[in-house]
């Protein structure tokens, strides 16, 4: 596995953590209102922040790659996108796969650990069997499932994804699931359905990063219905062509390529349908800075660094970031006529 420099810290927890230093000091009402612009300059400061850089200092990036045409990508990219390539230990833009000891070792998974590299350890023997998924709300056939169960009735293929964290680092990852449309259609959403609320384990015993009180456990996602039913979503059950491993997600695992990754939520426990727009952890811990679509977007900065460029994991210059992750032919329908710097 590629060294990952000790300076890259966890922006995403940044926040959180200084609103807890507000809070200790008891002053975390009288400040709640501001607290977005004060973090702004408190918490990632870029220079120890390997793969953030600040937007003033990128825009030569945005320059240097336009935003590619409809007809370039298609060229470029087949329309079943996410299959091609497994063959050939590449993506369908031809960018190799991470190497696996990397996948598996460098995450984000805040149950257990805010240091990445801690994740892995921290989450080891982390038991995923028996596990059940409740599906349920606004449906004709709530069901409860077990692991054996989804596999058996839905199968599992090999999808090969690029993933763009918001932190601004990616990696390409040969995912095996089925796709989440198989599992919805099966208990029939009602009409009322609009959107589908994802939740991991609540387990504090389990998952000791649930003992800190400042984030809204447990994890919770969301996406409307018809991003929850495009082809190119996935729940996953492994990767590699193993079982997935505790730190990426066991026993199942949200995968939505276009998407920041923290839409990606671990280890689900609960798929409801609802009607209204569910609030998820980020949105709740951090609304300035994490939005419900949280479609990657190189034109929308996050407002403490740029997200115009990234860094793959195991390269050391950066690349610029694709509208949508890549994924524009497939999903940029989706969103026709919305304004995506309102609906980040
Ligand atoms: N799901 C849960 N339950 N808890 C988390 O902290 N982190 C998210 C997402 N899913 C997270 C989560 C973030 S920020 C990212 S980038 C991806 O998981 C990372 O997935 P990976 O560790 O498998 O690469």
């Amino acid at each position: 596995m590629q060294k990952i420099p000790s300076s890259e810290i966890t922006p995403m927890a940044g926040y959180v953590a200084y609103q807890r230093t507000l809070s200790r000091r008891g002053l975390l009402g009288a400040l709640a209102g501001i607290a977005g612009g004060v973090v702004a300059a408190a918490c990632t400061p870029a220079s120890t922040a390997a793969d953030m850089q600040p937007a003033a200092t990128v825009a030569a990036d945005r320059t240097a790659a336009p935003v590619p045409t409809a007809a370039a990508t298609a060229a470029a990219a087949p329309a079943v996108a996410a299959t091609a390539g497994a063959a050939s230990n590449a993506d369908e833009l031809g960018d190799s796969f991470t190497d696996r000891a990397s996948v598996t070792g460098y995450n984000n998974y805040y149950e257990f650990s805010t240091d990445k590299e801690g994740v892995a350890p921290a989450a080891a023997g982390f038991a995923v069997d028996p596990w059940t998924v409740q599906v349920g709300g606004l449906v004709n056939k709530p069901a409860t499932f077990d692991i054996g169960q989804l596999r058996k009735q839905f199968g599992e293929e090999e999808r090969v994804y690029r993933l763009r964290c918001v932190e601004a680092w990616s990696m390409v990852i040969p995912w095996q699931g089925f796709e989440l449309a198989k599992l919805l259609q099966a208990v029939e959403p009602q009409a009322a359905a609009k959107y589908v609320r994802f939740e991991t384990l609540l387990d504090p015993a389990r998952m000791p990063g649930q003992q800190q009180a400042w984030y809204s456990w447990p994890y919770v996602e969301g996406l409307r219905l018809d991003e929850a039913m495009h082809s190119l979503t996935l729940l996953a059950t492994g990767l590699y062509g193993s079982a997935l491993l505790p730190q990426n997600g066991a026993p199942l695992r949200l995968v939505t390529p276009w998407k920041y990754g923290f839409k990606s939520i671990k280890a689900i426990v609960k798929i409801d349908l609802v009607a209204e727009q569910p609030t998820s952890l980020w949105m709740a811990a951090a609304p300035n800075e994490y939005g419900f679509y949280a479609n990657v977007n190189p034109q929308v900065d996050h407002p403490r660094w740029s997200q115009a460029s990234e860094r793959r994991i195991g390269e050391f210059s950066r690349r610029p970031t694709l509208p949508f992750n890549g994924y524009a032919d497939e999903v940029a329908g989706l969103y026709a006529g919305m304004d995506l710097q309102a609906n980040f």
